[in-house]
C-alpha cells in the first residue's frame, strides 16, 4: 500500500486542513506514516504569520529533498505556498506542488499525473468545502471535532499576512455548517470547536449556531475560536450565561495593552469597550476565563507602551495566552512602518511578558486544585500508563485510566503546565 506523510504548521484551521488532506490522501489508497523517508507522497501544511515559521517551513524542505524516495510525489500546501508562489519552486526544484490554503483539494489531480508540476495558489474561496467528501468527515481525535465556519478574514490588521494568504472573509452557508456538526457528532465527537479567523463575524449568527448544535444529544460541548473583540455581539455574551453547553472559556486576543499601539495596529477599539466586554462576560458567567495573543516589539512601541500590554496581561489575568516577537511580513502596512524594533529589546520584552503569563498560568493551575471538572480525554500519555484530558479551560491534565470519553476529574495537583487528577466516582 502507498504512503503518506503529512506535518503541521501554525493554527488549529492548519490542523482542520491537515485531516482533510489526509482523508483525501485515504480515500485514494494511501496509509498514513510518521517516516518521511518511507512516503510515496510528502505534504507540509505550512504557516506564514511569522517569518520564522516560513524559514522553518524551508529548511524542513531542504532536508526532506535529499532524505525522501526519489520518486514521492513532495509538495507544499498552504499560507506559505500563497506567500512564495512560483518562488518556492526555483527554492526547491525538486516539489511537484505548490497549493494554497484554499486550493488543497486540488492534491488528487498531482496524484493521478506525478509526472507534472501544479502551482495554484487562487481563493476560490468556499470550494474546497465543497469538494471535499462529507461522508470522510474525521474527528480530530477521539471525541474532539473542529467544525470551520469561515475562511479567510476581513479585519486588515497592519502586522497580519492572513488576509493576503486566505483571502477575504467569506462565512460558509449554515446548513453546511450544521451538515458537518451532525457528521461530527455521529463519528462520536461530544465536543465541537467552531473555527474562524475572525470566528464571531460569522454572517449567518455564530449564537444560532450554538444553539443549535446544544440541541445534539451527544455534543456535551462547544467551543469557538478566534474571537475578534468588536464582534462580541451581546447575544453571544448572554449565552455564556444560559447555555451550559458552552464552555466557559473564550480565546479573544486584545494584541496589545496600548491605545495608540492598537491604533497603529489598525484594531479600532477602545480599550474601554475591550475590558468592557470581559466584565460583561465575568458578570454573566463568574467562572469564565479569558486567553488572549499578544504581539511585543510593534514598530514605533515604547517602553510606556510595552508596559501597558504587561498591565493588560495582569489585570484581565488570561491564561493560556501566547506572546510573540512582531515579525514584519510581506503584504503588510507595519513591515513599512518606521520606528521597527531592534531584536534584542523584542528578545527582552517577550521575556518580560511570558513571565507575566507564565505566572497567571501557574496562579490558575494551582486555584483549580481540588475542583472538579468535567474532562474530555484525549489519550494515552508518553508512558502509556495514564490519559491525558482537557479540561473546559484547555489545561492539560494527566488522569487515571478510563473507559468514559467524558469524565468527572478532581484535581489534585498542578504546575505551570498542567494539572493531575482523579476520577471522581460517585459524584453527588
Ligand atoms: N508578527 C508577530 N506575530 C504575529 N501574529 C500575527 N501576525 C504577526 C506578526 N507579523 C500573531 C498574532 C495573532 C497570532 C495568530 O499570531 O498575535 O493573533
Ligand atoms: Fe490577522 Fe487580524 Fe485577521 Fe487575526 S483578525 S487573522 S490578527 S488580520
Amino acid at each position: 500500500m502507498k504512503k503518506f506523510y503529512i506535518k503541521t504548521f501554525g493554527c488549529q484551521m492548519n490542523v482542520y486542513d491537515s485531516m482533510r488532506i489526509a482523508s483525501m490522501f485515504r480515500a485514494m489508497g494511501f496509509a498514513e506514516t510518521d517516516d518521511a523517508k518511507a512516503a510515496d507522497a510528502i505534504v507540509l501544511n505550512t504557516c506564514a504569520v511569522r517569518e520564522k515559521a516560513t524559514n522553518k517551513v524551508f529548511s524542513e524542505l531542504g532536508r526532506l529533498r535529499s532524505n525522501k524516495k526519489p520518486d514521492a510525489i513532495f509538495g507544499i500546501v498552504g499560507c506559505v505556498a500563497r506567500e512564495a508562489g512560483t518562488d518556492a519552486f526555483r527554492r526547491i526544484p525538486e516539489l511537484n506542488f505548490v497549493l494554497g490554503p484554499q486550493t488543497y483539494h486540488k492534491l488528487p489531480e498531482i496524484i493521478a499525473n506525478p509526472g507534472v508540476k501544479l502551482l495554484d495558489i487562487e481563493l476560490p474561496g468556499l470550494e474546497k468545502f465543497n469538494a471535499l467528501d462529507n461522508s470522510a468527515f474525521k474527528i480530530h481525535h477521539s471525541a474532539f471535532a473542529y467544525v470551520p465556519i469561515q475562511e479567510g478574514c476581513n479585519h486588515c490588521c497592519t502586522y497580519c499576512i492572513v488576509p493576503f494568504t486566505r483571502g477575504r472573509e467569506l462565512s460558509r452557508p449554515f446548513d453546511d455548517v450544521m451538515r458537518d456538526v451532525h457528521a461530527a457528532a455521529d463519528a462520536g465527537a461530544i465536543e465541537i470547536c467552531f473555527l474562524g479567523q475572525n470566528v464571531n463575524g460569522y454572517k449567518f449568527s455564530l449564537a444560532n449556531l450554538i444553539r443549535e448544535t446544544a440541541n445534539i444529544e451527544s455534543v456535551k460541548r462547544i467551543r469557538f475560536t478566534s474571537s475578534y473583540p468588536t464582534e462580541m455581539s451581546d447575544d453571544l455574551i448572554a449565552l455564556f450565561g444560559t447555555e451550559p453547553k458552552l464552555l466557559p472559556f473564550l480565546n479573544m486576543p486584545i494584541q496589545s495593552g496600548s491605545q495608540n499601539v492598537l491604533t497603529r495596529m489598525n484594531r479600532p477599539y477602545s480599550l474601554e469597550l475591550y475590558l468592557g466586554i470581559v466584565d460583561k462576560l465575568k458578570n454573566i458567567r463568574q467562572d469564565i476565563q479569558i486567553s488572549s495573543d499578544f504581539i511585543v516589539g510593534f514598530p514605533g512601541e515604547t517602553d510606556e507602551e510595552f508596559e501597558q500590554s504587561c498591565d493588560v496581561a495582569q489585570k484581565v489575568g488570561y491564561i493560556n495566552s501566547f506572546s510573540f516577537k512582531y515579525s514584519p511580513r510581506p503584504h503588510t502596512a507595519a513591515a513599512l512602518m518606521p520606528g521597527q524594533i531592534p531584536e534584542n529589546i523584542k528578545k527582552q520584552r517577550l521575556k518580560i511578558l511570558d513571565g507575566i503569563l507564565n505566572e497567571n498560568n501557574r496562579a490558575f493551575n494551582e486555584s483549580c486544585v481540588g475542583k472538579i471538572f468535567e474532562c474530555l480525554v484525549e489519550g494515552p500519555d508518553k508512558t502509556g500508563k495514564h490519559l491525558i484530558a482537557r479540561t473546559p479551560y484547555m489545561q492539560q491534565i494527566i488522569i487515571p485510566k478510563t473507559d468514559s470519553a467524558l469524565v468527572p476529574v478532581r484535581v489534585t495537583s498542578a504546575n505551570k503546565c498542567s494539572l493531575r487528577g482523579e476520577v471522581v466516582k460517585n459524584q453527588s
